[in-house]
């Protein structure tokens, strides 16, 4: 009987430790007139330190107090079952009830529960944020401390992966979506923008999601794997493929970031009809070679630095051109800021209804290439276009 208290106690010690404690509560007073009725718990973030806040619902009035771990142990000891004779603990995973029954007997039931939840550690201050740094993928990714702090060294990256979260929720959030989303993210790499773009699109937008992460290496396959698997994320799942053979039969949002064969994904993205595609620039090689080729080098191109960012222009003009053509509305934004990285842009794709196919738009990729003296830019290869 005892045994069952102890054991409960242990568990919130694992949970609260392992950082998968979501919520706790504390009901049933043992003395019918206690004037404290029950109390409720969760974690929250205060100044970086992972306390626990419990509110004290008292008859005609509440009061909320922040403890760490040891404390929220040692009034949870003093409270069962002198003061109240049900608990639940609300983990990631599980739910575990402890009933005390008014003859003192202690029973203890665990629960798995069938869909992820994730932690919520907002302080008030914190009610809005995109993502929530305390969500434990971000400390397994090694974005985080154990206590959902943002590392010294991972600040930048999380600003990035940030403002990421911010552009496509602005890109997805007008989106009409009548069931799961299907979503390729090409060449997803260490997963910290799949993450991102799940948690964004499941807790904050509440959208029921297929994400599929395509990664080559296969390392990074297995270990996102596990992450998703012991979080418990429905909807989340990476595939070891190259993008060149991965082909989803169903796809609404096709992500490809600094990944190697970007025209290959954005093909894959037309073909498939996803309603928005979002690039980052990539592959420029290809076009540099054919402009350092021809030897029609402008007044702008002779200088290196200008001939690479050209290229990269060109290669992106000519895939918004392409995008245009297979009527996609596109847009080219800005991704961070210009100091952190020069692939600073994103392109994105939007489908309209519009059949366009417009000869006129092949007649500017066509006048463009011959200005740079560019024989096919192999997204037109890729697409079977005949220019
Ligand atoms: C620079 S990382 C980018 C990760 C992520 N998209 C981002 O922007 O943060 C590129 C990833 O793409 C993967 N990759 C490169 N070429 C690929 C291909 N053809 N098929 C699948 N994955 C590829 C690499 O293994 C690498 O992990």
């Amino acid at each position: 009987m005892a045994e069952n208290i102890e054991k409960f106690l242990n568990r919130v010690a694992e949970v609260a430790e392992q950082s998968t404690l979501v919520k706790m509560t504390l009901s049933k007073p043992a003395n019918k007139h206690d004037d404290l009725r029950n109390i409720y718990v969760k974690p929250v973030l205060i100044k970086g330190k992972r306390l626990f806040a419990f509110t004290y619902h008292y008859e005609r009035r509440d009061e909320v107090k922040n403890y760490d771990a040891a404390q929220m142990l040692e009034i949870l000891r003093e409270m069962l079952p002198e003061r109240f004779l049900n608990a639940v603990l609300f983990t990631v995973s599980e739910d575990v009830t402890l009933l005390v029954s008014s003859k003192g007997k202690a029973t203890i039931q665990t629960k798995k529960v069938q869909e992820s939840r994730a932690q919520n550690l907002d302080h008030d201050k914190q009610k809005n944020r995109l993502l929530n740094p305390a969500n434990p993928w971000w400390y397994q990714l090694g974005l985080t401390t154990r206590e959902g702090k943002i590392t010294a060294d991972m600040q930048h990256k999380f600003k990035q992966i940030y403002k990421y979260a911010e552009i496509v929720e602005s890109l997805v959030k007008p989106m009409k979506f009548d069931d799961t989303v299907h979503i390729a993210d090409m060449g997803a790499g260490k997963g910290y923008l799949t993450f991102a773009l799940h948690e964004l699109l499941t807790q904050r937008l509440n959208l029921d999601v297929d994400i599929k992460g395509v990664e080559i290496r296969s390392d990074l396959v297995l270990k996102i794997n596990e992450i998703i698997q012991s979080d418990h994320l429905k909807g989340l799942e990476f595939v070891e493929s190259s993008i060149e053979a991965y082909h989803p039969e169903k796809l609404d949002v096709l992500i490809a970031l600094h990944a190697c064969n970007t025209a290959t994904a954005i093909a894959s993205g037309i073909k498939a009809g996803a309603d928005l595609i979002v690039c980052a620039p990539c592959c420029h090689k290809q076009i540099r070679q054919e402009m350092e080729r021809s030897g029609r080098f402008d007044a702008i191109t002779r200088y290196g630095i200008f001939l690479e960012r050209q290229a990269v222009m060109i290669t992106d003009t000519i895939r918004a051109l392409i995008l245009e053509y297979f009527g996609y509305k596109t847009q080219v934004m800005e991704f961070i800021e210009m100091e952190h990285t020069p692939k600073n842009v994103l392109l994105v794709g939007r489908k309209t209804s519009k059949n366009a196919k417009d000869p006129k738009i092949l007649q500017q990729i066509e006048d463009l290439k011959a200005q740079y003296g560019i024989e096919k830019h192999y997204l037109e290869t890729a697409l079977g276009l005949k220019l």
